[in-house]
C-alpha cells in the first residue's frame, strides 16, 4: 500500500423493493433470520433508489457515514455487522491507472467514508433501509473487490435490515429463510428478471399521516412475542403461498398474483392487530383505497389491480397493464385530488408520462376529471382532498449497478468528504 494521500472510491445505485409475500418476524434478532420466506418486486431505481459512494484512503482516521447530507453514527450493531462481514471478504485491489495498490490485509487498517442519498423523501415512509443497506454492501463489495455473487452479498445486507437482502436483485425476488443457525443459507435469489413481466405498472399512494409509526423492527418483535396468528401464518400459510406465488409469477398469472398479494398484505395487518398491544399501520385512507380496488376488481369480474401495504399507511398498487394503470390513476385523482394550489406534476411523480395518457397534461386539471365508469359506479362520490400527499408511478426494475460517471459521486475525489 502506497503511503501517499490517495482517495479510491466507488459509487453504486440500488433499488428498493416491495414485498408481495411479507417478511414479518425473526427467529434470530442478531443475525436477522426470518420465520418465513418472502417474495418481493424490485421497483424501478429511476424512480426510487439509493445512491451510495464509498471511499477509502490512508488519510481517513475513522469510518464515517453521511446519510442525505447529514453525518450519522456507524456505531450501531447493524452497521458494524455489515462492515465486519464485508471487510473479512475483501480482496486485493490493483488500480494501475490510478497507481493504487491495496492488499487483502490492508483493509483491516484502512478507514472508510460512506455517503448515501435516497432519491425519494425519507419522510414518505417508504422502505429506505432496504435500498440503503443493499447499496452499502454492494458498493463496498465493489470497492474491496469482494469475489462473491449477489446471493452471498444478500446474506450480508440481510444483517443490516432483513428486507435489504431482496434489493440485491432486480425483478422478482425470493428471500429463502434458510434453516442453518449461522444464517449462511438465509439468502435472496432471483425468481425472474424485470423484463419477465413488464406489463405491470406500480402506483404508490404516499398517504398523509400525523401518527408516529411503530418501526418494523420493534413491531415484528412484539408480534413474535404475542401473536398466535403469526405462528400459524409462518408455519401453515406462507409455505404454500410462496409456492403459489412463484407459480403465478412464472406464468404471469395476474389473477392469482393479485389474490395472493392482497390476501398476504391483509394477513400481515391482521397479525399486527393480533399483536398485544395491537399495532395499526393502515389508516382510513388506506382502507378507502382497499375498498376502491376491491370493488373495482369485483365489478370487472377479473382482477385489474393488486394492493399491498407495509408498516405504514402507504398503498402500493400494481396494475395489470398500462391501460388499467391509466384508469386507476384517473380514479385515484378523482377521489384523492391534490390541494388546489398543487401542480399535478408534483402530485404525480416518477414516470409521470402517464398523466398525458390519462388526459391530464398541462391544459386540463383534475376538476374536469371523470373517472372511468368501471370505478365511479361502484364507489359513489367522495372527495378526499389532502389525504394523499402524492403518487409515485413506477414499474418493476433492475438490480444494483455501479455508476461510472464520476460527476455523480457523493464524495469529493480529492478530500473524500461530502461534496
Ligand atoms: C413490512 O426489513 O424493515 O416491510 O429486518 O428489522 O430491519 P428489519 O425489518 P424490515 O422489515 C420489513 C417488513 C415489511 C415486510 C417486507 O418487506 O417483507
Amino acid at each position: 500500500m502506497a503511503s501517499e494521500k490517495w482517495v479510491f472510491m466507488v459509487t453504486a445505485q440500488t433499488p428498493t423493493n416491495i414485498a408481495v409475500i411479507k417478511y414479518w418476524g425473526k427467529r434470530d434478532e442478531v443475525r436477522i433470520l426470518p420465520v418465513n420466506d418472502s417474495i418481493s418486486v424490485t421497483l424501478d431505481p429511476d424512480h426510487l433508489c439509493t445512491v451510495t459512494t464509498v471511499a477509502v484512503s490512508p488519510a481517513f482516521d475513522r469510518d464515517r457515514m453521511w446519510l442525505n447530507g447529514k453525518e450519522i453514527s456507524l456505531s450501531g450493531s447493524r452497521y458494524q455487522n455489515c462492515l465486519r462481514e464485508i471487510r473479512s471478504r475483501a480482496g486485493d485491489v490493483d488500480d494501475k491507472e490510478k497507481g493504487i495498490k491495496i492488499g487483502k490485509k490492508d483493509w483491516e487498517k484502512l478507514h472508510l467514508h460512506i455517503a448515501s442519498h435516497n432519491n425519494f423523501p425519507t419522510a414518505a415512509g417508504l422502505a429506505s433501509s432496504a435500498a440503503g443497506f443493499a447499496c452499502l454492501v454492494f458498493s463496498l463489495a465493489k470497492l474491496m473487490n469482494v469475489d462473491e455473487d449477489a446471493s452471498h452479498l444478500s446474506a450480508i445486507a440481510r444483517q443490516g435490515s432483513g428486507s435489504a437482502c431482496r434489493s440485491l436483485f432486480g425483478g422478482f425476488v425470493k428471500w429463502e429463510m434458510g434453516s442453518k443457525d449461522d444464517g449462511s443459507d438465509s439468502v435472496a435469489v432471483q425468481l425472474a428478471d424485470e423484463k419477465h413481466w413488464d406489463d405491470l405498472v406500480i402506483i404508490i399512494a404516499v398517504v398523509s399521516s400525523q401518527q408516529k409509526e411503530t418501526s418494523s423492527t420493534s413491531g415484528m418483535r412484539e408480534s413474535v412475542g404475542t401473536s398466535l396468528l403469526l405462528q400459524h401464518r409462518a408455519k401453515k400459510v406462507v409455505p404454500k403461498r410462496i409456492l403459489q406465488m412463484e407459480e403465478a409469477i412464472k406464468n404471469r398469472d395476474f389473477a392469482s398474483f393479485t389474490q395472493l398479494t392482497c390476501t398476504d398484505s391483509n394477513q400481515f395487518h391482521a397479525v399486527c392487530l393480533d399483536t398485544s398491544p395491537p399495532i395499526f399501520y393502515m389508516n382510513d385512507t388506506s382502507h378507502r383505497i382497499i375498498s376502491l380496488v376491491e370493488k373495482w376488481n369485483r365489478s370487472e369480474g377479473t382482477p385489474q389491480v393488486a394492493y399491498t401495504f407495509d408498516a405504514g399507511p402507504n398503498a402500493v398498487l400494481i396494475a395489470r397493464n398500462r391501460k388499467v394503470a391509466v384508469q386507476l390513476l384517473q380514479g385515484l385523482l378523482y377521489y384523492f385530488p391534490p390541494k388546489s394550489d398543487t401542480d399535478l406534476k408534483s402530485y404525480v411523480v416518477g414516470d409521470n408520462s402517464i398523466l398525458k395518457e390519462a388526459g391530464l397534461d398541462e391544459a386540463s386539471g383534475v376538476e374536469n376529471l371523470q373517472p372511468p365508469p368501471e370505478i365511479k359506479d361502484n364507489i359513489g362520490t367522495q372527495d378526499q382532498k389532502g389525504e394523499v400527499s402524492y403518487f409515485i408511478c413506477t414499474r418493476p426494475g433492475k438490480g444494483p449497478i455501479v455508476i461510472h460517471d464520476q460527476t455523480q459521486a457523493l464524495l469529493d475525489p480529492e478530500t473524500g468528504l461530502p461534496k
